[in-house]
């Protein structure tokens, strides 16, 4: 095994866990965009090394949310202006955070640029088609199918064959076709025990309430 490849991924570890304390229904997303994002990703048959960036990247695309208010994040109306600028913001926020590490420069990119559309009417540098990293198209396809798929407390999510339809009908437009072709092979091998199963109430941040709460250990009901 690579030392260096290990590494990597204690601090890709260290990073989500931060992201599942603050926002456990984030971290819940960005592990089946990672898990979709790799299927696609190996139906493609991507080299080896931009298949790692992918699901790193997955794991990480919605980081920035940690800089975004719940408020805003969990609002079930309309998002005002300002509101849609500042959830807009987390893809440049994620990308500040992760380009601190010269080892993540790469993945940086592919965070910052993974709500951009094809059509070039996405953000936050409004590129199209091909200067749209692979990766970043490949994520937003599958961070869409989850989306769409997921339950949230204001909203029930939509059928697999529903989300797949809606994601075919904007390709080209808002997804790259060629990756929708290989999403359309893999999507109904999608694990379907963590597919539109988000935001159940039931999950538990790694970090319990308790240890971040308190820095010591309760002892006789005192702290
Ligand atoms: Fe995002």
């Amino acid at each position: 095994m690579i030392p260096e490849f290990i590494h990597i991924h204690e601090v890709v570890d260290v990073v989500i866990a931060t992201l599942d304390a603050r926002d456990p229904y984030t971290y819940e997303h960005s592990s089946r965009v990672a898990l979709f994002s790799e299927l696609i990703s190996q139906d493609m048959k991507l080299p080896q090394d931009m298949h790692q960036r992918v699901h790193i990247a997955a794991h990480l695309h919605d980081i920035g949310k940690i800089g975004v208010s719940d408020s805003i994040l969990n609002k079930a109306g309309k998002l005002t202006k300002a509101e849609m600028i500042e959830i807009q913001s987390h893809s440049r926020i994620g990308y500040n955070i992760l380009n601190r590490l010269p080892t993540f420069r790469v993945v940086a990119k592919i965070v910052l640029h993974h709500h951009e559309r094809m059509d070039g009417n996405g953000y936050p540098e409004r590129l199209s088609g091909e200067a749209i990293p692979l990766e970043s198209r490949i994520i937003a396809v599958a961070d869409a199918f989850d989306a769409m798929t997921s339950n949230r407390s204001y909203r029930k999510g939509i059928s697999v064959e529903d989300a797949a339809a809606e994601i075919a009908r904007h390709a080209g437009e808002q997804f790259d076709p060629k990756v929708v072709r290989h999403f359309n092979r893999v999507y109904s091998e999608f694990p379907q025990h963590i597919c539109c199963n988000a935001a159940n109430g039931r999950h538990y941040a790694y970090v319990g309430h308790e240890e971040l709460m308190h820095s010591r250990i309760v002892q006789n009901g005192v702290t």
